[in-house]
């Protein structure tokens, strides 16, 4: 007899909140003084949100668990991932929590930014519904510095949804403490794709170089994809390391979600069964496209345009007519 048939290609468990963005500063902010940008974007925050958005604008089914506030900025966070088609039954909106926001400022290819954590800082083990992950064919996790309150319990739901048979990738995002304390051994293990950028790499394993770094993480990890903004990705798999370059362009707005964008595209080839080394280039494609629009979910509005600029120049044929489901 057939298996059924999941419900959801992915679930995602993960931080929310909302972005404001301001571009085209007349020049760096100084204490006491007041500047003009002349671009501003309000939108979808949160790596998590961003790469389940994404993910969603590709193709896939997602479901997202997380926790707002009952606010406007939650109800905004909600909205917009249903408008992407984003399964948001699994979000609990609650009195007493505030929906948090970053506020970016950008400059040329990078940017400052001040995060209000709120409600992201409060979801807990007891808020995830570990029943419901069969529902899935994978589970993605980000942000672990963001999540104290769940932080320790991240290694336990990789495992259990492996157990499931879930399928399974970790993002793990900036450490604004600078910490960088994680128990890589308790986590590792169960994640079947790590999705860290390169100074996020260097900064948890105390290393100079990439190379060092994998080194390090071999015996633990399963497949590594490492981003290297404009200069590409790096990723290990069984002993060898694959470098695939940015596909570089002129059209560049911010790179703001470009990891989770990068995320969404490998794990989308990764479900249909592609070699980690298309996996790789969609991903590099998939966060240089996020780059041609402000913010981090606007560029994969007009998804039949990125399909067919993504067989041009990729060679990997993705139309919407061969989804993941
Ligand atoms: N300026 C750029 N031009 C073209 N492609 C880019 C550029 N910046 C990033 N990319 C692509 O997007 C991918 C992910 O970007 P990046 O390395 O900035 O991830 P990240 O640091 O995790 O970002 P995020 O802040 O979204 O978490 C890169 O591996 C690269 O392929
Ligand atoms: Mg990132």
């Amino acid at each position: 007899m057939n298996k059924p048939a999941k419900k959801y290609d992915v679930i995602v468990i993960g931080e929310l909140n909302i972005d404001l963005i301001l571009d085209q500063i007349e020049s760096f902010p100084e204490i006491g003084k007041e500047k003009l940008a002349r671009e501003m974007t309000f939108a979808l925050g949160s790596s998590s949100a961003i790469f389940a958005s994404n993910l969603s604008s590709l193709g896939a089914s997602v479901a997202f668990i997380g926790k707002t506030g009952k606010d406007l900025l939650g109800n905004f966070v909600v909205q917009s991932l249903q408008q992407k088609k984003v399964d948001t039954q699994m979000i609990t909106q609650n009195e007493g929590l505030t929906t948090g926001a970053t506020i970016g400022l950008n400059f040329r290819e990078d940017r400052a930014m001040v995060t209000y954590p709120g409600a992201m800082e409060h979801l807990t083990d007891k808020d995830i519904p570990l029943d419901k992950l069969e529902e899935a064919k994978h589970l993605h996790i980000s942000s672990y510095f963001f999540q104290p309150g769940l932080q320790q319990y991240i290694g336990e739901i990789f495992r259990i949804a492996g157990e499931k048979g879930l399928t399974t990738s970790f993002d793990i995002q900036s450490d604004p403490g600078e910490n960088w304390e994680i128990n890589l051994k308790a986590i590792l293990p169960y994640v079947d794709i790590f999705l860290p950028n390169e100074k996020e790499l260097l900064s948890i394993t105390g290393s100079k170089t990439v190379e060092e770094a994998i080194e390090q993480l071999s015996s633990d990890v399963n497949i590594l994809a490492v981003k290297l903004g404009n200069k590409g990705s790096a990723c290990y798999h069984k002993g060898t390391i694959t470098y695939q370059p940015a596909f570089l362009h002129d059209k560049f707005i911010d790179a703001i979600g470009a990891g989770d964008s990068f995320d969404a595209g490998f794990i989308y080839q990764f479900l249909k069964g592609a070699s980690i080394e298309q996996c790789q280039i969609f991903g590099n494609y998939t966060g240089s496209y996020s780059t041609r629009s402000a913010g981090g979910t606007n560029a994969f509005e007009d998804i039949n345009t990125f399909f067919s600029y993504a067989n041009t120049i990729t060679g990997i044929q993705n139309g919407p007519e061969r989804q993941v489901t």
